[in-house]
């Protein structure tokens, strides 16, 4: 999915043009993987360009940086704002956004405690991550021969770069064997998420979804489809669930801020339910849609304005 470059990228409290937006090739973080970054999203609204859940997000970079011990060298207000700035600098109607802190140029080693930390914000048009025709027609999923990694080897609540490893291979793989998308179980066999997406399986009407101990990144989405969901009166419950159920699911569905709420049609060839996108899902995921517009009333503190200033004739 290429990049769409866009005016201006946030470095360090200043906006500077998408082309002078470089780093030295000895940044620590690009030799041991150690950043910590967030994917968020600003929608087309009535009332302008609205960034979805945006505190949620500036509050979950930091909380990936505690579990590094990173110390990000501006407030989540600050980050906030310059969020904005950075999506009111492209002049777009909507666009995906990319915080990311990393320890920057000046040393080497394991030790990251003398490390710098930077931070740097872009925004850019994408589209449907996982194609045009999958929040519509569904993807074809494949449980991945890759474990997702576990709370005592790379913590998956703090969205840290270097467990990204992790995903790559699970999703080349999918990609490579003609699937759309992987599924991951975590070291004790239980399904535990996507390679960029947590999961919901529907059997019976209720909704299941895996727990945070079952080695799942905690999504803004995931908590937004559970609400949402428990609104339209379905029941929610957080449990383990075991591959066999994924095969024997009325329904599956994704969350994520790249993916928004995707039906899933088909696991390892086993088609799920119908083999179409389900009731339960359909009904989530126009609430969902809804939600990110701004089309509810119910929902619209999750979104955040930001208000472009009236051009001058
Ligand atoms: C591994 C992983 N799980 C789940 C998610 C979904 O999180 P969110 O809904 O906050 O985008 C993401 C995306 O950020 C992810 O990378």
């Amino acid at each position: 999915m290429p990049i769409e470059a866009t005016e201006k990228i946030w470095m360090n409290g200043e906006l500077v043009p998408w082309e002078d937006a470089r780093i030295h090739v000895l940044t620590h973080s690009l030799h041991y993987g150690m950043g910590v970054f967030e994917g968020i999203r600003a929608y087309e609204t009535d009332r302008g360009p609205a960034v979805f859940r945006l505190t949620d997000h500036i509050e979950r970079l930091f909380n990936s940086a505690r579990i590094l011990m990173m110390d990000i060298p501006y407030t989540v207000d600050e980050l906030v704002q310059a969020t904005k700035d950075t999506v009111r600098a492209t002049g777009l109607p909507s666009c995906y956004i990319r915080p990311i802190a990393y320890y920057g140029y000046g040393e080497m080693g394991l030790n990251t405690l003398p490390c710098t930390v930077d931070v740097s914000i872009a925004c850019w048009p994408w589209g449907a991550y996982l194609g045009a025709d999958a929040v519509s027609k569904g993807v074809r999923m494949k449980i991945s021969s890759w474990a997702r990694h576990d709370h005592n080897v790379m913590p998956p609540a703090s969205k840290t770069t270097g467990n990204y490893v992790n995903s790559s291979l699970a999703k080349v793989e999918a990609l490579k064997a003609g699937y759309d998308e992987a599924i991951m179980l975590n070291p004790q066999g239980f399904v535990s998420e996507c390679t960029g997406e947590n999961i919901f399986v529907v059997r019976d009407g209720v909704i299941y979804t895996p727990p945070q101990t079952a080695s799942i990144l905690d999504g803004i989405n995931r908590k937004s489809a559970i609400q949402i969901a428990r609104d339209l009166g379905f029941e929610v419950v957080e449990r383990d669930i075991a591959r066999a159920e994924l095969y024997l699911a009325d329904e599956i569905y994704m969350t994520g801020t790249a993916a928004e709420l995707v039906p899933c049609v088909e696991v390892d060839d086993h088609a799920v339910g119908s083999g179409k996108p389900g009731e339960v899902t359909r009904a989530v995921q126009k609430a969902f849609d809804d939600a990110l517009h701004g089309r509810t009333e119910r929902y619209r503190e999750w979104l955040d304005p930001v208000p472009v200033p009236a051009k001058v004739a």
